[in-house]
């Protein structure tokens, strides 16, 4: 199964990819997780990111199609993964489509996550996110059991820098004027899934594995 997961940010990528690749054992691909483990060791591809992370901006096309294709060429990669945060440009959504005809492989499909802006503030401002595992909590919708402790590896967890009020703004403007094209390019391949975002965290996965099937 090879899956693309797209939705705008605090739509609960993150929180869905981490069931949905436990449920059909597949590597969950973070694009955005990959970017923040070379900031925490400042690599120079790290150091690079940065620069337009903690802005709202996205890494430049070239870097992060580099990035993702090397990783998909891991041998885990070889029965399915599912793409979180990536592609998120036409450009990169491009990339992605030529290395799978190149390996006579196909998507399974695009899973859009949709939650209107209205909701995206109050989900990123209470967002604690784990260092360590990149596990994802919410103050008030997904506390962990312990108090500012990671459920999974009991790491503090932290907010992160990106999640302002002004730079959620910012990637918010970002997401819909360059990754929301992509919702035409996964559609017109009839490649497109919707699932409401706005339920709560299980009923999003339930409405997820209903799409998903029991196909491994
Ligand atoms: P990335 O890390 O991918 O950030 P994002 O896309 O902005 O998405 P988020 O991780 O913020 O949101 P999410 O959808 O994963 O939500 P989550 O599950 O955590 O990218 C960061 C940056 O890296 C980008 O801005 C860019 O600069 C760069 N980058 C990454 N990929 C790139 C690329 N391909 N090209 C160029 N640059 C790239 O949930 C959010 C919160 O809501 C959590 O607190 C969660 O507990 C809560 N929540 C989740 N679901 C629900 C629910 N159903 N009900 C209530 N609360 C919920
Ligand atoms: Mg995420
Ligand atoms: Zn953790």
């Amino acid at each position: 199964m090879k899956i693309v997961l797209l939705g705008p940010p605090g739509a609960g990528k993150g929180t869905q990819a981490k069931s949905i690749c436990n449920r059909y054992n597949i590597p969950h691909i973070s694009t955005g997780d990959i970017f923040r483990k070379h900031m925490a060791e400042n690599t120079p591809l790290g150091i690079e990111a940065r620069k337009h992370i903690d802005i709202g901006h996205l890494v430049p096309d070239k870097v992060t199609i580099d990035m993702l294709l090397e990783r998909l060429k891991n041998e885990d990669c070889k029965d399915g993964y599912l793409l979180d945060g990536f592609p998120r440009t036409v450009l990169q959504a491009e990339a992605l489509q030529q290395f799978l005809e190149s390996n006579n492989e196909r998507l399974t499909t695009a899973l859009l996550i949709e939650v209107p802006r209205e909701f995206i503030i109050e989900r990123m401002t209470g967002r604690r996110v784990c260092p360590s595992c990149g596990a994802s909590y919410h103050t008030k919708f997904n506390p962990p059991q312990i108090q500012d402790k990671c459920d999974i590896c009991g790491s503090d967890i932290m907010q992160r820098k990106d999640d302002t009020e002004e730079t959620v703004r910012e990637r918010l403007d970002v997401y819909e004027s360059q990754t929301q094209p992509l919702i035409d390019f996964y559609e017109n391949k009839n490649l497109l899934s919707k699932v409401d975002g706005t339920k709560a965290i299980n009923a999003v996965f339930e409405s997820i594995c209903e799409i998903l099937g029991d196909e491994k």
